[in-house]
């Protein structure tokens, strides 16, 4: 079994976790993962996310706004939400970003909120976590502008654009669909990424690796995603998951 697994991006707080959330959570810090960021995608499960990070000692939280949850969100909400900041076991804004593959929300909604979220980091100098389906255009040129410090989650894009994000200083997070079998980008994004703007996450319960895909995902199953990145890099799991680690809490100031 490997040891020191660090998701730095899953939702813990979704329902399909309701039945059996407490004991998943105590077998998996029990097991291979030492650190977990969960995510939240609007004021109520940011408050989720709080509540979960005051339960588990290893489980840190990230606070913002999606992208699909941009057109409901009030001003009243993002007050809240900044008011989350200032709690230690918050680490980062997020998951904020665009999503033109789904449009829930009106684009310059989107926009709008991404940006409003991207200054209050800065501000704050905390780290985000970027959401970016199908918006590679606009997502890249609000982050040159804006430059803020964080990772591109479940990165997408070509390795081009993987160039573009790492000259900003930011980290890439590669999770179960590198091991899908129709990846091709993602294959070429790991082959070109330095390890040390490499992060491991899984987007739990969504984006299950492959031998387990249409199951619910959870934190242990980075392990698959691990040992096809380190199947490409030509390097150990173990290492590969230890270097991550170390790189999650580097950027998150753990
Ligand atoms: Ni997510």
């Amino acid at each position: 079994m490997y040891r020191n697994i660090f998701d730095t991006h899953a939702h813990y707080d979704d329902r399909r976790f309701d039945e059996d959330r407490a004991e998943l959570l105590s077998s998996l810090f029990g097991g291979s993962v030492s650190g977990i960021i969960n995510c939240g995608c609007d004021l109520k499960s940011s408050l989720e996310t709080v509540a979960l990070t005051e339960k588990y000692p290893n489980l840190y939280g990230a606070v913002g706004v999606h992208p699909h949850e941009a057109e409901e969100t009030t001003q009243e909400d993002l007050e809240k939400i900044k008011e989350l900041y200032k709690k230690e076991k918050i680490v980062a804004v997020g998951e904020i970003g665009l999503d033109y593959f789904y449009d829930f929300s009106p684009r310059e909604k989107q926009i709008e909120i991404f940006r409003r979220q991207l200054v209050t980091a800065n501000e704050l100098n905390l780290p985000v976590i970027i959401h970016d389906r199908d918006a590679h255009e606009d997502t890249l040129t609000i982050l040159k502008e804006l430059k803020p410090k964080g990772v591109v989650h479940c990165f997408s894009g070509s390795a081009e654009m993987a160039r573009e994000i790492l000259k900003l200083g930011l980290y890439i997070g590669i999770g179960g669909a590198v091991t899908f079998k129709n990846a091709r980008k993602p294959v070429e994004v790991v082959e070109m990424l330095p390890l040390d703007r490499l992060l491991l996450e899984t987007d739990a319960p969504y984006m299950t690796p492959v031998p387990f895909r249409g199951k619910r995902c959870d934190s242990s199953h980075i392990a698959y995603t691990a040992e096809k990145i380190a199947e490409i890099k030509g390097m150990d799991v173990q290492e590969l998951i230890d270097k991550c680690a170390e790189n999650a809490k580097a950027l998150f100031g753990i």
